[in-house]
């Protein structure tokens, strides 16, 4: 059951039009549609539609019942259906007992649809595949005190009541759509309402959703949203195109959020915020997560995806433009500086993993295993570089001619391409290699100076290795940000004007750079504002590393210098050797510098991630590396003292405010913090922080730095924590998930325990993965430890889980699977639980995928 992009044959069928009226209920929703069905060319193939876990009540072909029809796998198959005809479908759903979360379900009272990728075929038999685009009117009817709001795509046209307690809404949009951006919703909610009109002076009303009791917690998003609207008409010249714009926040929920058509469904997560209950990080990702999906209407239901190998034709677009929102609302750095940990975290072990795929992948077996990294957000980096050489210019005309093309259809990632290369007369056909190649180019940085003739030679070249998927790598167009600079700040052009407007293109194997007349202290740096998703091997000493800091242009390599300087320091203690007083010294330097600069402060005083450390090592032994950062980190804290201290001091009294100048002086005060909690001022200062806080960054930060001090500290700030919310599940969520990622040696009981906690329930997604995921995922030292039960605690929990939510559970089974970073000892009793997964009866198809995947590698 392996789909592949190439067997791609279009639709045919086609649905032109629907009629669905839905009677909720919550074991036995009834659904009866009423399809204008075509033929799609000269042939007599029976009509196929997909369908499953749902109960077919009846079926008619132009209002006669039909027998004309079989189970098939996967759906139903008509024959002799005439050329066009309306096709009436009844079936019944059970939305309670729907705990995959996909299609509708029933979870807190809400019903909710999630329709992407491939949900649709739970409530009614359907062409469910994105090129078959139809208008649908809906009508939803149900209780009228349980659920007195009742919400679907499009327009409000007519509403009644009946006698037996019931109302209902019929809903109409006009715009056709592929039936994955269907949605429908009722409940009881408050309503948060607003308005908003577009430059062409269309009325948009604004309604967004959310418990009861909730209210004030969605203004954030609500003006989130509006800023959204404002950007994308003055960047992409995009107008929304409906009267009504609607929002619903639900707790129980896959993923991030979807932008049904007109009616967006979110995680609770993306929508509540308050200065009391959200960190600057949730405010950052509310107002982002909403962009996002608002962004989505031009880039996906606009112009959508002719299959789904297409997706990242509109993820990683989407991403791009939500980035360059976030970019322009808060701050280029930060936000470059979060993308590149997402990529180097995240993006690169998928990339090395038995999961390797193109940002366009080939074959797909469980559609909802591929909403990665690498289709989101290395998709957003090729949608980057197309920005990087194209300029902001050339980038808006490309997608000017883009939605001329293609408004209203189904499309492919090749016309994307060819959109921006008509439009700009350039060449992209090298470049669109991004689109098919799988894994993490290196780009190497190789230099020789010659003292006599005082040139310097320097040479970039690029290796893709091997990955899972594809054994043969051809050379890339790689822009590679570049610039040369001496020890006292001064830039060089290179003879040949190989560097031009900064960037140099490396599309072959290798080019060489010559500079002439220039000192011997000149330096290559390379990747500015990480130019491509590429690795570096670029072999630069401390001090070098410290000589780029100080005089590059780019704020993101100065940064970068800083973590590969980090870097250096951890594998000398590593090696057993020790870091030089130089570095420490020249740290205190840095402090000093860039004390009023907090935006760059607060990310250069991060140390690198045990994730990013992984990802510049191989056959990493867990214990060894998480040993060598502490003991970095806890030297790191000694040395600096004072000067942290000075930093922690600095930002002690500021209240709340969610502006980014705020934002940054609060990010270097927590990282100050998490430093010093390892000194014996720590607990004090910590004390003194969770006490004074007027926001959840600064409660949260204190928790966080008391991760790393004493336990007694951290239970009993963990204790007040957990009593004064208890009533909130995303707080709540931040609770666990401290627990979860916490070193100590009961840390399986531990979970155990919390497994058991009141608020706990194994049908919350963000419960699971606060909990479960956390500790996969961000506890190193628990998951992998050495006699392997952390893997098979894990393991215990996903073959429960996978059993209600698959998707869930394939998410979590991720880290298991990147077995081949680790050392041979690692290794073993991963590959061990996974083989116990695998030989699991009953097994859902998506943790089949990744673990069978992850098994046949080698
Ligand atoms: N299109 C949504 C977004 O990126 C993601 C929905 C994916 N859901 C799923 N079950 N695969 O905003
Ligand atoms: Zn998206």
């Amino acid at each position: 059951n392996v789909k592949r992009r190439l067997d791609y044959q279009p639709p045919l069928y086609t649905i032109t039009n629907v009629v669905m009226h839905v009677q909720l209920h919550a074991t036995a929703t009834r659904i009866k549609t009423v399809s204008t069905v075509q033929r799609v060319g000269d042939h007599n193939s029976p009509l196929f539609l997909d369908g499953e876990k749902m109960q077919l009540l009846s079926l008619a072909v132009n209002g006669e019942a039909y027998n004309l029809y079989s189970h098939v796998e996967g759906g139903i198959s008509l024959t002799e259906v005439p050329d066009t005809f309306e096709l009436t479908v009844e079936t019944e759903i059970d939305p309670q007992n729907n705990k995959a979360l996909e299609g509708l379900y029933l979870s807190n009272g809400v019903f909710c649809t999630q329709c992407e990728a491939e949900g649709f075929r739970r409530i009614t038999y359907f062409l469910d595949r994105p090129d078959v685009l139809a208008k649908y009117e809906v009508t939803v009817s149900g209780d009228k005190e349980k659920y007195p709001t009742l919400l679907a795509n499009g327009n409000p046209i007519a509403k009644g009541e009946e006698s037996d307690g019931t109302h209902w809404v019929t809903w109409q949009d006009p715009h056709p759509k592929p039936c994955y951006l269907f949605a429908l919703v009722a409940g009881d909610f408050d309503l948060l309402e607003d308005s908003y009109t577009t430059t062409s002076g269309r009325d948009v009303k604004l309604e967004l959703y959310v418990d009861k009791g909730k209210r004030d917690k969605g203004v954030f998003a609500l003006e989130s949203l509006k800023r959204a609207m404002k950007w994308d008409e003055d960047t992409f010249g995009l107008e929304y195109d409906l009267d009504i714009y609607m929002i619903v926040a639900v707790d129980f929920f896959n993923m991030g959020a979807m932008e049904n058509k007109g009616l967006n469904v979110f995680n609770s997560k993306f929508v509540l915020a308050d200065q009391d209950s959200a960190t600057d990080e949730d405010f950052f990702n509310v107002e982002s997560v909403i962009a996002h999906e608002y962004f989505h209407n031009w880039t996906g239901n606009r112009v959508t995806c002719r299959d789904w190998f297409q997706l990242s034709l509109k993820e990683g677009l989407t991403v791009f433009r939500d980035q360059q929102f976030s970019a322009d609302m808060t701050s280029a750095l930060s936000n470059r500086i979060k993308h590149v940990r997402v990529m180097r975290e995240h993006q690169f072990a998928e990339d090395a993993s038995a999961m390797s795929h193109p940002i366009r992948p080939d074959e797909v077996i469980e559609m909802n295993n591929f909403y990665t990294v690498t289709v989101y957000d290395k998709g957003a980096e090729v949608i980057r570089m197309f920005h990087t050489l194209l300029g902001a210019d050339g980038f808006r005309k490309g997608m000017d001619e883009y939605f001329r093309r293609h408004d209203g259809q189904a499309v492919t990632c090749d016309d994307f391409v060819a959109a921006m290369q008509t439009a700009t007369e350039r060449d992209l056909s090298h470049f669109a290699k991004w689109y098919s190649q799988s894994g993490t180019p290196v780009v190497g940085v190789s230099r020789m100076y010659d003292k006599q003739k005082r040139t310097l030679h320097i040479s970039l070249s690029q290796h893709t290795p091997a990955t899972a998927n594809q054994q043969e790598k051809e050379p890339l167009y790689i822009p590679v940000a570049f610039e040369c600079i001496d020890d006292t700040g001064k830039h060089y052009p290179d003879d040949d004007g190989l560097i031009k407007d900064g960037l140099v293109i490396l599309d072959k194997p290798s080019v060489s750079l010559m500079f002439s007349d220039v000192p011997e202290s000149c330096l290559p740096v390379v990747l500015g504002n990480f130019s491509a998703p590429v690795k570096v091997d670029n072999p630069l000493s401390a001090k070098e590393l410290l000589q780029i800091f100080r005089f590059a242009d780019d704020p993101f390599n100065r940064w970068d210098a800083m973590q590969s300087l980090y870097d250096w320091c951890i594998t000398q203690i590593e090696l057993d050797k020790s870091v030089p007083d130089s570095v420490w010294k020249a740290l205190a330097d840095v402090i000093a510098a860039e004390k009023d600069n907090h935006e760059l402060l607060g990310e250069c005083l991060s140390i690198p991630s045990f994730e990013t450390l992984c990802q510049t090592r191989v056959g990493v032994d867990v214990a060894a590396l998480a040993s060598a950062r502490q003991s970095f980190c806890a030297q790191f804290a000694s040395e600096l003292q004072s000067a942290l201290l000075t930093v922690w001091n600095g930002f002690s009294s500021v209240s709340y405010t969610y502006k980014q100048t705020d934002v940054n002086a609060r990010r270097c005060k927590n990282v100050a913090l998490g430093h010093l909690a390892r000194t014996a001022d720590g607990e004090a200062l910590i004390e003194k922080q969770f006490a004074e806080a007027d926001n959840m960054t600064d409660s949260l930060g204190a928790l966080r730095a008391a991760q790393s001090g004493s336990a007694e500290v951290f239970n009993s700030l963990m204790t007040a924590f957990e009593q004064k919310w208890n009533h909130d599940p995303l707080v709540l969520d931040k609770w666990f998930a401290l627990n979860a990622t916490t070193e100590r040696e009961d840390i399986l009981a531990h979970i155990t325990m919390l497994k058991s906690h009141p608020q706990f329930t194994m049908g919350n997604p963000n419960r699971v993965r606060a909990l479960i995921g956390s500790f996969a995922f961000y506890n190193p030292v628990g998951f992998h430890q050495p006699d392997g039960s952390g893997y098979q605690y894990v393991t215990d929990y996903l073959l429960e889980l996978d059993q209600h939510n698959p998707q869930v559970a394939a998410r979590i089974v991720t880290p298991l699977t990147q077995w081949q970073n680790y050392a041979d000892k690692h290794q073993q009793k991963m590959k061990a639980q996974l083989t116990r997964l695998v030989n699991h009866e009953g097994l859902s198809k998506d943790v089949f995928e990744k673990v069978s995947k992850s098994l046949a590698y080698e």
